[in-house]
C-alpha cells in the first residue's frame, strides 16, 4: 500500500520550495491513474509562471491540463487572421516537458467570440459563407498549429438551452441548425487524431441531459466524428443531487461515448438566483454581502460539507470509471476560481481542492485514500 503523507509533504515543499523525493507520497493523479486522469485548468498568470508554487503543484498533482481562457476565440484570434499563440505555446511546452496531456478549450462557443466574426465589412450581419469561412480558418489555424499535441478538444461548448433545445446563438443564426455537425467535421479534418467533445453545464438536469442524448444520436446517425461528452460540473453544496449526476453518467455511457467531467468546482456560497444555477456567464448581479458570508474564512462545518461532497462525487466517478475517463477541476486554487466573481463580482468562495496559498485541503489525502481503497 502506498503512503499518503500528502499534506505534510506538500506543505513542506511549498514552504521550502524544494522538490520532493518521488517515493515520499503519491499524488491525486497517481492515485487515480488506474481509473481516470485528473486535470486542472490554468489561468494565463499561472501558465506564465507568475504565481509562485503553482506549476510545481500542477506537475505533482495533475496529469492533464486545460487552458481556462487563453485558447478561447477572443484570446487567440482577437482580430481576423491575427493569432496570439504565445500563452498556448507556453502551456503546451510545459505540459510536454512534464508528461502531462492537454485538452483544447474551446473551438466554438457563443461567448468570448469577437463581434467581427458575425459582421461583414459594413457592420451588417455576415453571410453564412463568410461566417463559415472564418470558422474554418480559425479551426484550421489553431488545431493545425497544435496538430498531434492535443489529446482532445471541447469542439462545441454550451450549445443547448436548459430545456435541451438548441440555443439561438449567433452561430445558430448564422449557420443554421446543422452547425454543430459542421464544427466536428471541420475539426476532424484539421487534426484527425484529436478527440472531439461536446461540452456543457447542468447536464444533471433531465431535460438538458436528454437534449445532449438527442444531439449525440443525431450526430452519430450521420457518422459525425464525436468522441466524448463533457459534463462541466459547476456544482454547489446544495446541488445537484448525486443521483442526478449518476443518472446522467449512466445515460451518456449508453451512447458508447466516454464521459469527461470537464470543469469541476463546488461553490460553498449561497446562490443568489436559484432559477439560474449553472454557469451562464451572462448572469451578472450586484454584490450583496449577505451572499458573501465567508470573506473572513470558512467555518469548519462548511469545510466538512465541502469535503463530503467531493468524496461522494469521486466515489461516484470511481464506480463509473468504465465510462468516466477524466475529471478536471476548473482551476488549481481558490484564489484563481471564477466562482469568486460569478454571478456576483468580489465574493470569497472555496470551491477547489487547494486553498489560496496552494495548500491541499483536508479532503485531498482523503480522496487519495479513497482511490487506494478502490484497490486497482
Ligand atoms: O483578460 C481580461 C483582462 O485583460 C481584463 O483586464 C479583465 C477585466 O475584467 O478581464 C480579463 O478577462 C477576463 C477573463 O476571464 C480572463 O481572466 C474576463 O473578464 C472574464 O469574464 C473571464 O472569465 C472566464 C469565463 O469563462 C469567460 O470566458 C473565467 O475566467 C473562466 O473560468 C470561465 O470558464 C467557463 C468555461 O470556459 C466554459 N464553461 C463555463 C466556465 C465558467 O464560466
Amino acid at each position: 500500500m502506498r503512503s499518503t503523507s500528502l499534506c505534510l509533504m506538500l506543505c513542506s515543499t511549498l514552504l521550502s520550495g524544494t522538490v520532493l523525493a518521488e517515493n515520499q507520497t503519491i499524488s491525486l493523479q497517481q492515485a487515480y491513474s488506474p481509473y481516470f486522469s485528473v486535470g486542472t485548468a490554468l489561468s494565463e498568470r499561472q501558465i506564465r509562471d507568475q504565481e509562485p508554487g503553482t506549476l510545481d503543484l500542477v506537475k505533482q498533482q495533475f496529469n492533464v491540463l486545460t487552458a481556462e481562457n487563453i485558447m478561447k476565440w477572443e484570446a487567440i484570434e482577437p482580430v481576423e487572421g491575427q493569432f496570439n499563440f504565445a500563452a498556448a505555446d507556453a502551456m503546451i511546452e510545459f505540459a510536454e516537458a512534464n508528461n502531462i496531456k492537454v485538452i483544447g478549450h474551446v473551438l466554438l462557443w457563443h461567448e468570448q467570440t469577437p463581434a467581427w466574426v458575425f459582421q461583414d465589412a459594413k457592420g451588417q450581419p455576415a453571410s453564412k459563407e463568410l461566417v463559415l469561412s472564418r470558422l474554418t480558418n480559425h479551426i484550421n489555424a489553431v488545431m493545425g498549429r497544435y496538430k498531434g499535441r492535443i489529446q482532445g478538444w471541447d469542439a462545441v461548448n454550451e450549445a443547448l438551452n436548459e430545456d435541451g433545445t438548441l440555443r439561438q446563438s449567433n452561430w445558430y443564426k448564422a449557420l443554421g441548425e446543422d452547425y454543430i455537425a459542421t464544427v466536428f467535421e471541420i475539426a476532424h479534418k484539421a487534426d484527425p487524431k484529436a478527440e472531439l467533445y461536446y461540452n456543457d453545464f447542468n447536464l444533471f438536469k433531465p431535460e438538458k441531459r436528454d437534449g445532449v442524448l438527442k444531439l449525440v444520436a443525431a450526430l452519430k446517425a450521420k457518422n459525425v466524428p464525436i468522441h466524448g461528452i463533457g459534463e462541466q460540473g459547476h456544482y454547489s453544496l446544495d446541488y445537484p443531487e448525486l443521483q442526478q449526476v449518476e443518472d446522467s453518467i449512466i445515460a451518456f455511457g449508453k451512447t458508447g461515448l466516454p464521459v469527461m467531467i470537464t470543469e469541476l468546482d463546488i461553490s460553498v456560497l449561497p446562490f443568489p438566483d436559484p432559477e439560474n444555477i449553472g454557469a451562464d456567464i451572462s448572469l451578472n448581479m450586484q454584490l450583496k454581502q449577505e451572499f458573501n458570508p465567508y470573506a473572513a474564512g470558512l467555518p469548519k462545518a462548511v469545510s466538512d460539507q465541502l469535503s463530503n461532497k467531493y468524496l461522494q462525487l469521486f466515489e461516484l466517478f470511481l464506480r463509473h470509471s468504465n465510462v468516466v475517463q477524466r475529471v478536471t477541476l476548473w482551476g488549481v486554487n481558490d484564489n484563481q476560481t471564477w466562482r469568486n466573481d460569478w454571478p456576483m463580482k468580489g465574493r470569497t468562495d472555496y470551491p477547489l481542492l487547494f486553498d489560496r496559498k496552494n495548500q491541499p485541503k483536508e479532503v485531498v489525502p482523503k480522496l487519495i485514500k479513497l482511490a487506494e481503497k478502490a484497490g486497482k
